[in-house]
């Protein structure tokens, strides 16, 4: 399974804090956003992440982020020379994903809670891989306002898909679709033979349409227990400062931090967190970092921290 976080785009709702820096380098209380999306692929165990973002943003997010082998991790980087949609990512990622299935996320969406079942998904995406059983997963999240997103209408019982419709004026159902995906190796396929939509995009519900036809596309609902905040505008971005702010006050604890996780998930050993530590500047970011460190030193039980 390999990861794809979609990075690119115009920020228009942003501007002008998206005129010279994108919207997934924004921070978001203590990190960049991207930390947010990059943090839970790896939370599932997702070790090869592509990240595709402007020809302008591209530079940025390499020097922020590296070659990731620092995390135990490895990030390849393609441009979008312009925002032709959120299916474009599998055209873009064909050579990368080289008949793998993958896992897609957008890079202004930010998940905070229990991760099992989008680790139930993977599980399953990758076993359908192994039996050469075609299919994609989605995810329904309810919502007040549906109609701002993909609405899905789906049989309990199966969890098979029965609509799905792009911003409706009435809503089949309070479930949106949340930018997180999983396709089969097909998907680069049936996106290069996508046509765009009237808006010139290549829509990412065409592409999951393709698996609707067929009767192959699944959903799994994540309930309210996990937060699901998308930061394209001044005041979602305003609530996910806040949201991540409190948490990590409370706790004590950071959401996303990455280093830590990278140890958590056994991608890097304490001598990886130790070289970390001695290169990034001193601070309370460092400082965290050495109490990660010495609790893990010390074998300590873990504090249970979901990220
Ligand atoms: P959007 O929020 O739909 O678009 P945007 O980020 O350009 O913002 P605005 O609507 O304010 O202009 O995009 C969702 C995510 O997908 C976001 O992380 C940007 C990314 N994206 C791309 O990288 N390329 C694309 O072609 C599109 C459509 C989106």
């Amino acid at each position: 399974m390999k990861g794809i976080i979609l990075a690119g785009g115009t920020g228009t709702r942003l501007y002008p804090l998206t005129k010279v820096m994108t919207k997934q380098l924004q921070p978001i209380y203590d990190k960049p956003m991207i930390y947010y999306p990059l943090s839970l692929l790896m939370l599932c165990g997702i070790k090869e992440i592509l990240i595709i973002s402007t020809e302008q943003d591209l530079p940025n997010f390499k020097n922020l982020l590296g070659d990731g082998r620092h995390l135990g991790v490895k990030f390849d980087y393609v441009v979008q020379d312009s925002p032709r949609g959120i299916a474009d990512a599998f055209i873009l990622g064909e050579e990368f994903l080289s008949g793998s299935p993958s896992m897609l996320i957008l890079g202004d969406n930010l998940f905070y809670g229990d991760y099992s079942p989008f680790r139930q998904a993977i599980k399953k995406q990758v076993s359908d891989f192994k039996e050469k059983k075609s299919s994609a997963h989605v995810f329904a999240y309810a919502v007040s306002d549906p109609g701002r997103y993909g609405v899905v209408e789906f049989d309990s019982e199966t969890r098979r898909v029965l609509s799905i419709e792009e911003k409706p004026k009435k809503p089949k159902s309070s479930y949106a679709i949340p930018g997180l995906y999983l396709f089969d190796e097909t998907v680069s396929q049936r996106a290069r033979h996508q046509a765009p939509s009237p808006r010139g995009e290549l829509e990412i519900t065409d592409l999951m349409a393709t698996y609707l036809n067929e009767g192959t596309l699944k959903v799994e609902t994540i309930n309210r227990g996990m937060a699901w905040l998308d930061t394209g505008t001044p005041k979602s971005l305003l609530e996910a400062w806040s949201f991540i702010a409190a948490l990590e006050e409370r706790q004590g604890l950071k959401v996303a931090c990455l280093e830590e996780i990278a140890l958590r998930m056994n991608f890097i050993d304490k001598n990886g967190l130790t070289q970390i530590i001695e290169s990034i500047p001193k601070g309370p970011y460092q400082h965290y970092l050495i109490n990660v460190l010495q609790e893990a030193r010390s074998g300590q039980e873990v504090r249970d921290a979901i990220f």
